[in-house]
């Protein structure tokens, strides 16, 4: 991978246009800057003098918290923003709050809402660089890449490997950023869930959907169990949560009847025992903190390379 190269966007607000070659130089700098983190001395001076800020419209703990992480691990100056502290509850507009930020001369917005397509109305009026940190039930595409990383360390290449994204797909984010990123990494990409959480055009993204979980488990090399979106369904779409758990939820009984169990993710929170029962989440089959590790690694890449698009940023 040339030293180099660089991205084709300036912003990073989703994985669908992405091309192949720029996801992999993304994985390529997020294992540089996994060492990095951990040496004994875990900054690098990469974003000095720059400034990020995160804009939090919506609740998070692992997305914020890694993202901030990254920023200071590269020397940045960080600077927080949270809706629910701050004067949008007075009323003011989401354009007037970004023009007060930006008018402080910030060179990133990370940036998650509620409401699909927020970061890309960003990217049409703001000229710093944005990153989509998760928009409704749109895209989140650090989470995907630090999925896809997670993958790769765990089982080698992607290239004809399979994964299965379990349960709720219909209100995920993160299921739509991995199917665009792993398709383009050459893995064939499958669901498993309640047909009511299935969207119906999700075969027209090349995405097989295998009814019954058992059978998912035991074609794929990965399950990647969502979390049930309760906040985002305005409707029942599963009788009840035993119910889902006794159908979708993953047990090390149901494990223990497959041939070979796959490497199992879940982006968080997880409602143990619903999605998983505490002994799966907490078992070496599960890569749940591995992946909450990565994230950093990956959004240190996402926001050097960035970053190194408007001005040189060698010192890494
Ligand atoms: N995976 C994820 O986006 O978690 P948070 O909502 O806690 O950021």
């Amino acid at each position: 991978m040339p030293q180099n190269a660089k991205l084709q966007s300036r912003h990073l607000l989703g994985l669908q246009h992405v091309p192949a070659e720029d996801i992999q130089l993304i994985l390529h700098w997020a294992g540089h800057f996994k060492e990095v983190i951990n040496r004994p001395i875990k900054r690098v001076p990469s974003l000095r003098d720059l400034t990020v800020a995160n804009l939090f419209f919506e609740n998070s703990t692992r997305t914020r918290l890694s993202f901030e992480l990254a920023e200071k691990r590269l020397s940045a100056d960080v600077v927080n923003f949270s809706a629910s502290t701050s004067s949008v509850k007075k009323g003011e507009t989401l354009n007037d709050t970004v023009s007060n930020i930006l008018a402080m001369k910030v060179d990133l917005v990370v940036i998650r809402h509620s409401e699909a397509g927020v970061a890309h109305f960003l990217a049409d009026r703001v000229p710093a660089h944005i990153v989509n940190a998760g928009d409704g039930t749109h895209e989140h595409p650090t989470q995907a890449l630090l999925d896809a990383f997670t993958m790769q360390e765990r089982i080698g290449s992607l290239e004809g490997k399979k994964v299965v994204i379990v349960g709720d797909i219909l209100h995920s984010r993160v299921a739509l950023s991995n199917i665009f990123g792993l398709q383009k990494l050459g893995v064939h990409v499958a669901v498993s869930g309640p047909s009511t959480l299935i969207p119906r055009a999700i075969s027209e993204l090349g995405v097989e959907v295998i009814d019954h979980l058992d059978d998912a488990l035991e074609w794929a090399d990965v399950a990647n169990v969502l979390r049930v979106q309760h906040e985002r369904m305005d409707r029942a779409f599963f009788p009840s949560i035993r119910e889902y758990h006794k159908r979708y939820g993953i047990t090390m009984e149901r494990l223990n009847r497959l041939k070979q169990v796959p490497l199992i993710l879940h982006p968080g929170p997880i409602n143990r025992g619903v999605e998983l029962t505490s002994e799966v989440a907490d078992s070496p089959y599960a890569a749940i903190l591995n992946q909450v590790e990565n994230g950093v690694a990956v959004r240190m890449a996402v926001l050097y390379l960035l970053a190194s698009q408007s001005a040189p940023q060698n010192v890494v």
